[in-house]
């Protein structure tokens, strides 16, 4: 459906009905994170005993409030949920977010149909209800009820799960993914994931899109939507088992639906379906630092044979092909490499590789035309440098920014303690995306590949 949301992810005005002066209550908390973002809005708490609330003039009624709003937040028990929306419909309010509980989720069915009657006679966009709100990190707005603040960066998250939604702010930050916007969707009464894949395709601040699903209402919008999509599109479906599938109608109240078909749907729509959210997250780190791959043929770098192996497997049961060097690139680093040791697909540096194998091996697949994108590995062994490895990557990866050149992705992957951690974080701060096993970086980098085959398909609707 194409909907209207950028005066509900950029309101000039913004209400919170059910702000309390009680530091405990979720009200209170909502208003207060609007109240200290980093954006400019005119904000009304509405709460009928009060006339003030953290400096700001309260209203007794949200039909008191003397200007237009944009976007009302409702933070008060279910059963008042209703009268309060029919206030917003006479105030001609935009846009809602329910963030109240208490609706299908809980077998109240027959109060959710309610909200959906007074919604479908207006013109008002609903999220939720059962929701935590929305934090736009894009223009540091925080319209939700959570703490915790996202690092600004290009993935825009979906959640369906409130719980799970923040828990993500605090891992992606952990795990340097940078989040445009984070949103959770709850019982999707109004506001769907299609009409958020359709905003976020269009929101310049967004690179990558990544949903937390347990169940869809409309599968042909959701579909559409995927494939009308011009940016790539992770997908994390809950309830793949049968007690998964029991568990997510107890959750959200919803149905999850064949699993099978799920996961058919979303491939033919073109999206990227993840297994758990730290896939989703590493993935959303290669796409949103690496430019996509234009084939499946990878060449890897190692200074550990196992490792090496290890990739190689990986990377083939995941869809990828490991093929033989050609005489040229075998010539080429046959000249790089100590002639203890032959080239190789895996390319084995052997123990002691310093800064100049790594990168002039790098530089040589790069300029392979038979390679479509390089894994470089590090095993920190006794004699191994990991900073001369790590220094090699930023290199390559800065030089391939700067010029363009070869335009294929780099991923790393390492095996190793404190010392290489700390190292891993200069990468990842760098946005190069690097990870501490072989299968999460096979499975990232088919990502990669996968981004590359949506666009080729997408060139040629196109012609
Ligand atoms: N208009 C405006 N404010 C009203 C009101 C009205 N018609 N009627 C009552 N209020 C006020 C209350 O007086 C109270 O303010 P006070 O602290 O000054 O007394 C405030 O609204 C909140 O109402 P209260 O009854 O205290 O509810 P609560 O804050 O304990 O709980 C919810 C309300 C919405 C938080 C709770 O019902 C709920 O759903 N919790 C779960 C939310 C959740 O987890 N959502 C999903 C997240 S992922």
């Amino acid at each position: 459906m194409n909907r209207n949301l950028e005066t509900f992810f950029k309101p000039r005005s913004i209400a919170v009905v059910g702000a309390s002066r009680d530091s405990r209550k979720i009200g209170h908390a909502a208003l207060k994170n609007i109240l200290i973002s980093d954006y400019e809005c005119d904000i009304y708490p509405i709460n009928p005993k009060e006339s003030e609330i953290l400096g700001l003039k309260c209203y007794k009624k949200l039909t008191y409030v003397p200007g237009s709003i944009d976007l009302v937040l409702i933070s008060v028990p279910a059963a008042i949920v209703p009268p309060i929306l029919k206030d917003c419909v006479q105030k001609n309010v935009k846009n809602v977010i329910i963030i109240s509980s208490g609706f299908s989720e809980a077998g109240n069915h027959e109060l959710e149909n309610e909200l959906r009657r007074i919604i479908e006679k207006s013109n008002m966009c609903v999220l939720g209800p059962n929701v935590m709100g929305y934090k736009n990190a894009s223009d540091g707005l925080d319209a939700s009820f959570v703490f915790g603040v996202p690092r600004k960066g290009n993935l825009a998250l979906i959640s369906q799960s409130g719980a799970l939604g923040i828990g993500m702010i605090y891992l992606a930050n952990n795990e340097f993914v940078g989040v445009s916007k984070i949103i959770g969707v709850g019982n999707k009464i109004d506001i769907n994931d299609d009409d958020l894949i359709d905003y976020f395709a269009q929101d310049p601040e967004t690179k990558v899109i990544g949903l937390y699903i347990e169940s869809v209402k409309d599968g042909r919008a959701f579909m559409n939507s995927i494939k009308a999509c011009n940016k790539p599109v992770l997908v994390v479906k809950a309830g793949r088992s049968k007690s998964g599938a029991r568990a997510t109608a107890s959750h959200t109240g919803s149905m999850a639906g064949s699993d099978k078909i799920y996961g058919a749907a979303i491939r033919q729509a073109g999206g990227i379906r993840c297994r758990d959210i730290i896939e989703l997250f590493d993935r959303a780190r290669a796409l949103a630092g690496q430019p996509p791959a234009q084939g499946n043929r990878i060449g890897i770098i190692t200074n550990g044979g196992g490792l090496g192996i290890l990739l190689t497997d990986a990377c083939e049961e995941n869809g990828l092909v490991i093929p033989k060097l050609s005489s040229k690139t075998y010539k080429k680093i046959d000249e790089i490499l100590p002639d203890i040791i032959k080239p190789n697909n895996p390319v084995d540096l052997i123990g002691d590789a310093g800064f100049f194998r790594y990168e002039a091996t790098t530089r040589v697949l790069l300029e392979d035309p038979d390679i479509d994108g390089v894994i470089v590995a590090s095993v920190h062994g006794g004699y191994a440098r990991p900073r001369e490895f790590t220094g090699a990557i930023l290199k390559m990866v800065r030089e391939q920014k700067l010029h363009e050149e070869f335009n294929k992705p780099i991923l790393a992957t390492w095996v190793g303690g404190k010392e290489f951690e700390d190292l891993v974080w200069d990468l990842k701060s760098a946005g190069v995306p690097i990870y501490p096993s072989s299968w999460r970086t096979a499975r990232s980098m088919m990502a990669l590949y996968l981004e590359g085959e949506r666009i080729k398909r997408e060139k040629n609707q196109k012609l």
